[in-house]
Formats: structure tokens, sequence, C-alpha cells
């Protein structure tokens, strides 16, 4: 299979992330593997999206959140529930926004050129799966509109695992 990154002329953030929402499906639609799946996710984001330095994926194993799929630099591998911006999403289950991550108490640094983030918890019934990070280098980068588009790829991504639920179980918790 060969996928072609869709053009990136939206007009709009509404538009953008509903294109988005299509190339995921097609990029689901005969996988439902965790690994390939997260990890296609997070290449799909940061070459999609403008202004990021980091795309990617921790997953919760074992009460604390484990470095998974990315794209960017290398970055710290375990962050406990409750600790950075990751970790504090995680505990809460909530979307969490940082306009300029050196006001955020507690922020982890992994890449010095990171300024803004946004983390979704990615849930399945009620059960936390893992968080998805984006950073980016400018101050402000992220809104309510990224936080509603992205809440919805990992609604996809979260359905896209439901079809393989006892391999989601071993993925996930026996790692
Ligand atoms: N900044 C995050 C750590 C992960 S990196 O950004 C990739 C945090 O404070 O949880």
């Amino acid at each position: 299979m060969t996928f072609q990154l869709a053009e990136q002329s939206a007009e709009s953030k509404t538009e953008l992330y509903g294109s988005l929402a299509f190339q995921l499906r097609s990029l689901f639609a005969d996988e439902r593997d965790f690994i390939a799946n997260t990890a296609n996710l997070s290449s799909l984001l940061y070459h999609s999206l403008p202004d990021l330095n980091w795309a990617g994926l921790y997953i919760y194993k074992r009460d604390e959140l484990v470095l998974g799929p990315f794209q960017g630099k290398p970055a710290c591998v375990r962050i406990a529930l409750g600790k950075g911006v990751c970790g504090t999403a995680a505990e809460h289950q909530q979307t969490i926004l940082v306009d300029n991550v050196h006001d955020f108490p507690g922020h982890i640094a992994c890449d010095t050129a990171s300024n803004s983030e946004i983390v979704v918890p990615i849930i399945k019934e009620e059960k936390l799966i893992g968080v998805l990070d984006l950073d980016s280098p400018s101050i402000g980068r992220f809104d309510g509109e990224d936080a509603q588009g992205l809440n919805e790829l990992v609604r996809i991504l979260v359905e896209s695992l439901f079809l393989f639920h006892s391999q989601w179980r071993i993925v996930i918790n026996e790692y």
C-alpha cells in the first residue's frame, strides 16, 4: 500500500481536521494493530499539522506513562501520573492546552525547542490507554479547535482498537 499524504490546502482548522479524520480512517481501514495504528497517527499529525516539533503517544502501563510511537527528537521514557503535562492530563482524564510550557508547574522538558503543548487523553470504556502529546516551538500554537479536532482523531483511534479488543488488552496490559 502506498499512502499519499493529502496536500494541506485547508483554509480552516475544521477543514484540516476533517481531512485528517478522513485520512486516518483510510489508514486504519484494513489494520487493527495497536503499534501500527498509533505509529501512523503520530506520523500523520507530525507531517500534516504546521508548526510542530514533536507528536506522539505515551501509553499507560503499570501505573505510569511509557513512551510510545512518536515523531520528533528522542523523549523522556517514563512519566508518573500527575507529573508534567502528560501525567496531569492522564490523571484527570482531560485535554490540557498549555500556551507557554515555561509557565506550567512541573512541565517536563524533553526538547528545548518546545514552547507550547497540547495533551489529549486516550480513554476506552472509562479506562486510560494513554495520551496523545503534541509540542510546538510557537507560544500559543494550540486552541480549542485543535483540542476538538485531536479529540475526534483519538476517538477514531480508539474505535480502531475496539475491533481487536483482546489484542488491545494484551498490548496495553502485558508489556
Ligand atoms: N512535556 C511533556 C513531556 C513529554 S515531551 O513533551 C515529548 C510533559 O510535561 O509531560
